[in-house]
């Protein structure tokens, strides 16, 4: 069975691991997928039993500065020091210790996240993908998008995803290495096009998205469908996409969202991101649509709702939820 550290070999070869800069800034936005990734096909190396497709949240997502230092390795996120012993700087060091050699140089890597931190806000996608842009910028190494997004994958699966802006399609591929499976950025984009964030918490959850997708993937019944559904929902998606057909979207978005909670909630024990909040905001979203406003929703691991709409509804949106947060990908 390969390891990441195989991949990682194969993808950088003879290049160098000691710092090429003393210090550099990279950025990568988060990114709410339309069509949804849950389930590998090999659980070490990320690889998505289906393929995905995104949108990248232009200014929201992960600054990521670093500095060569001849101290121990130093972390700061969001302005505050991360002690040692934090399974954030555990996480973060080790991912990065796939990369450096045992004696080069330690670093002194300041994160800010613009997305709260693991509230199914995809901030460890932007997360992993500037630490691999930053990594490339440290040592010199100038790789091709596509092969950032692999390194990236190894991190987290919908990391790959946050390499680029706009709308991206992570292709699922078939080797069993992975290196066919990455983001591929789709040619066009949507200028009209919005999401709104709709904040139901920002705390932790209590279970991570990855240990979710292996308990579905593990014994719900209805995991069985699943990877037709994304079949069907990501060809709607990217026919509505090249239509710029809103309501087409929407649904084919709403209806993938919806399809994979279910499926997660008949895992046993069942899993389920939403609060009574969350429930209550849709019930609004689907009276609102009653009512002719053209609003969907989508939801990830966690209680929020990111709302689509267009530019031309923005104001009837935010009079119906005063507190959302509005992103213009383009
Ligand atoms: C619901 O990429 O966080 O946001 O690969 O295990 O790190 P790992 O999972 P992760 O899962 C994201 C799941 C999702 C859907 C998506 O972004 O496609």
């Amino acid at each position: 069975m390969l390891n990441k550290s195989d991949i990682i070999s194969k993808i950088l070869s003879e290049k160098s691991r000691t710092p090429h800069s003393e210090k550099g800034s990279v950025y990568a936005p988060a990114n709410i997928a339309l069509c949804k990734y849950w389930g590998k096909r090999n659980e070490i190396l990320n690889l998505p039993m289906t393929s995905s497709l995104s949108i990248s949240l232009q200014e929201k997502g992960s600054h990521f500065a670093f500095e060569v230092v001849d101290t121990e390795d130093v972390l700061h996120l969001n302005e505050k020091i991360i002690s040692a012993e934090d399974p954030f700087y555990q996480n973060l060091f080790s991912f990065i210790g796939l990369f450096r050699k045992s004696h080069s140089p330690r670093l002194h890597i300041r994160i800010h996240s613009t997305i709260p931190i693991a509230a199914g806000l995809a901030s460890s996608a932007s997360g992993f993908a500037s630490v691999v842009k930053g990594l490339d910028a440290l040592y010199g190494w100038h790789l091709e998008p596509w092969e950032l997004s692999i390194l990236a994958r190894l991190g987290s699966g919908s990391a790959c995803r946050s390499i680029w802006p706009g709308f991206v399609e992570w292709q699922k591929g078939i080797r069993e290495d992975g290196m066919d499976s990455f983001g591929v950025p789709l040619d066009l984009t949507w200028p009209a096009l919005r999401i709104g964030l709709l904040l139901v918490s920002c705390e932790k959850k209590n279970i991570s998205s990855r240990k979710a997708m292996a308990l579905t993937q593990e014994n719900s019944p209805l995991y069985r469908a699943w990877p037709k559904q994304v079949t069907q929902d990501l060809d709607a998606i990217k026919i509505a996409l090249a239509n710029q057909d809103f309501r087409d979207l929407g649904e084919a978005s709403e209806r993938n969202a919806l399809i994979m909670h279910k499926t997660m909630m008949a895992a046993t024990p069942s899993i389920d991101y939403s609060t009574p909040q969350t429930h209550e905001y849709v019930q609004q979203i689907w009276q609102l649509r009653q009512e002719g406003l053209s609003i969907y929703f989508t939801q990830d691991a966690g209680p929020n709702l990111k709302l689509l709409f267009l530019e031309n509804t923005e104001a009837e949106v935010v009079q119906a939820f005063p507190q959302i947060e509005i992103i213009q990908p383009f």
